[in-house]
């Protein structure tokens, strides 16, 4: 259990996302960044609370979040045309998971909902929360925004375009907010910043909100479901991991609170992969060397992701450490036995017995004997600890059953959001094209 001590801040966490966004793909990352800015002046102008405008501008922030998890065609935010209803439904699933962000789901749920004069407010006797409205329109004026030409110019275009569907996508009095706002220049300069982020974050008070230690388990399992689920294949992997480790981290004299510290890191140790398309990860032959690379590079990008986070130091050298070995030849930092901390080489036996008892594209799960002998060869070859994989060996049944509990309850929750994985195949409602010219 960790100390009531320790906590982090929302805005670190979200930061945490947006770093990992970001690096998945730039123009979601930039798409987020804008979308927030428009919604927080939105809602200042129409006079919510300030904790409204948190939660507003925080749902923006993250409203697509979702479409990390489908991974096509990113970078030309195609996801908001093809899968409308799906990437929204998707990003509230997730979450909805994690408890600070629980009141941002049904916002999320519905950002592409048409205001349908009037008709909108309800969807199947569902309520559509007015925010979901004004995230729409907040979403729309961003996608409308060319990155690559002078903002100035094409202003009046712009705001010409969201006017002209005042009534039929939009509420009417979230337009009328809107042409208030977008009349001043700096509101598009400040959109077309490349710091916008900064703008935003310089704009409102939220970083007193803090995070507690139950919370910061709850983020970690949530970042990890948006790596794992993004292929079934992986769909439980860090569930195993954290825990496996946290067993035989407790097991091996890890204190209470280094236990959890050990199953947080267990569930973020792969959260660089979300920087790998899924094509790499499911692929059922030989890898070839640039893909072997992008692989490689995931332990860096935990590393970038958590470093965002400074309470988490000590997660994140256990978590982006466990491909580094003994004999130096590991990655991404190469380093020496003596550099790499107990709990980072335990977590390494943990992640390598998590994966060989689980199927992969180009294998089964190992049976019990099988993968201790693999394990065993790694000591022999200097790149696992020999004392932790003794440990695993002696306690076998135990932390499989640990593990086998947690993978059991990862696939379950997986089980529930697949069929809108599945739903992207479905051509869904196009989003209408406020770029075609009679829009
Ligand atoms: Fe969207
Ligand atoms: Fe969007
Ligand atoms: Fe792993």
């Amino acid at each position: 259990m960790l100390s009531q001590d320790f906590r982090s801040s929302l805005p670190q966490l979200v930061k945490s996302i947006s770093v990992a966004t970001k690096l998945i793909s730039p123009a979601i990352g930039r798409h987020h960044d804008q979308a927030a800015y428009i919604a927080f002046r939105l809602a200042e102008h129409l006079g919510y609370s300030e904790d409204e405008i948190i939660k507003i501008t925080l749902a923006a922030f993250l409203h697509d979040i979702g479409a990390v998890s489908l991974g096509e065609n990113l970078d030309q935010l195609r996801f908001e045309k093809d899968y409308v209803h799906v990437h929204a439904e998707l990003g509230a699933q997730f979450l909805g998971a994690f408890t600070p962000f629980r009141s941002l789901a049904p916002i999320i749920k519905h950002h592409h909902r048409r205001w349908n004069h009037g008709e909108g407010a309800c969807i199947m006797d569902e309520p559509v929360p007015p925010e979901s409205h004004l995230i729409h329109l907040a979403d729309r004026a961003a996608v409308l925004i060319n990155n690559q030409t002078n903002i100035l110019i094409h202003k009046k275009n712009l705001r010409e375009r969201i006017s002209r569907q005042k009534g039929t996508l939009f509420r009417p009095e979230h337009v009328a907010a809107f042409m208030d706002i977008s009349a001043k220049d700096y509101f598009w300069l400040d959109c077309a910043s490349n710091g916008v982020d900064e703008v935003l974050q310089g704009l409102f008070k939220w970083e007193t909100i803090l995070v507690g230690a139950e919370a910061l388990i709850d983020f970690s399992r949530f970042l990890s479901r948006l790596v794992d689920f993004r292929s079934p294949l992986n769909a439980n992997h860090s569930s195993g991991v954290a825990a496996s480790s946290a067993a035989l981290a407790r097991l091996a004299g890890f204190n209470p609170e280094e236990c959890t510290m050990m199953l947080m890191g267990g569930y973020l140790h792969d959260i660089g992969k979300l920087v790998v398309p899924v094509g790499i990860l499911e692929k059922d032959d030989v890898l070839d060397k640039n893909e072997r690379s992008i692989i490689k590079a995931h332990a860096y990008y935990t590393h970038h992701i958590l470093a965002v986070i400074p309470e988490f130091r000590q997660i994140n050298q256990w978590a982006s450490h466990h491909h580094e070995r003994l004999d130096g030849k590991g990655y991404p930092f190469g380093l020496k036995e003596k550099e790499i901390s107990p709990g980072a080489q335990l977590m390494a036996v943990a992640d390598i017995y998590t994966a060989l008892n689980e199927d992969r594209p180009y294998r089964k799960a190992m049976s019990r004997q099988q993968s201790t002998s693999v394990l065993n060869q790694m000591v022999k070859e200097r790149a696992l600890n020999r004392e932790y994989v003794e440990l695993l060996e002696q306690n076998f049944d135990e932390i499989d059953c640990f593990r086998c509990e947690a993978q059991r309850i990862s696939n379950q929750e997986y089980h529930i959001i697949n069929p809108l994985f599945a739903k992207k195949y479905q051509r869904g409602v196009k989003t209408p094209d406020l770029c075609s010219p009679d829009a």
